[in-house]
C-alpha cells in the first residue's frame, strides 16, 4: 500500500466531473487501499479519488469512525437519487486545510452505488453516513463544501483560499 499525495484547493481536478468506473479491476482494488491508507494518514473520515489525483467515480469512508463494528468501505459509482429534510453541520475537508465551515445540507439520502465486488447497492442513510457521503460525492461532481456557503462567508475565506492555491501551484510545479 502506498500513501497519496492529497491535492489541494486550486488544483484544476478537483473541479472536473470524475468520470464512471465501468471495471472494477486490480487498478481499482489498489486505488481503494492507498485510499483508505490516505484517509486514515491524514486523519480523514471519509476521501474522494478525485482528491488523489484520480478523477473516478470512487469515494472512501472509515466506518469505524461512525459506527463500533464499521470498517473503511468503498462507495463505486454512488449516485444519490433521492433526499429528506435539512440539517446545519460544520464540515472540513482534507483539500481544504485548516477551513471549517457550517454547512446546510439535506438530512437523509437514499443512494445506489457499486460495492467492491461490483454488486448494485441500495440504501437509505441518515445522521454521520449521511452527510460524510454527500460531501464525498460532491468531489465526484467537481464541487467543494465551500461552494455551499454563502457568498459573504466565501468572501470572508478569499486571502485563506488564496493562500492555499499559490502553495498548491508551487507543488503542482514540483511534482511535474
Ligand atoms: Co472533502
Amino acid at each position: 500500500m502506498e500513501k497519496l499525495r492529497i491535492i489541494k484547493y486550486g488544483n484544476p481536478i478537483l473541479r472536473m466531473k470524475a468520470r464512471k468506473v465501468d471495471k472494477i479491476d486490480h487498478r481499482i482494488q489498489k486505488l481503494v487501499d492507498d485510499m483508505i491508507l490516505t484517509m486514515q494518514v491524514d486523519g480523514g473520515i471519509g476521501l474522494a479519488a478525485p482528491q488523489v489525483a484520480e478523477s473516478l467515480a470512487l469515494v472512501v469512508i472509515d466506518h469505524s469512525l461512525i459506527f463500533e463494528d464499521g470498517e473503511p468501505t468503498a462507495y463505486i459509482n454512488p449516485v444519490i437519487f433521492a433526499s429528506e429534510g435539512e440539517t446545519v453541520l460544520e464540515e472540513g475537508c482534507l483539500s481544504v486545510p485548516e477551513i471549517r465551515e457550517e454547512v446546510k445540507r439535506p438530512e437523509i439520502i437514499t443512494l445506489r452505488y457499486q460495492n467492491l465486488e461490483g454488486e448494485i447497492r441500495e440504501e437509505r442513510v441518515d445522521g454521520l453516513l449521511s452527510r460524510v457521503l454527500q460531501h464525498e460525492i460532491d468531489h465526484i461532481n467537481g464541487v467543494l463544501f465551500i461552494d455551499r456557503i454563502s457568498a459573504l462567508k466565501k468572501q470572508l475565506l478569499k486571502k485563506e483560499l488564496k493562500a492555499i492555491t499559490e502553495e498548491e501551484m508551487m507543488v503542482m510545479k514540483e511534482v511535474a
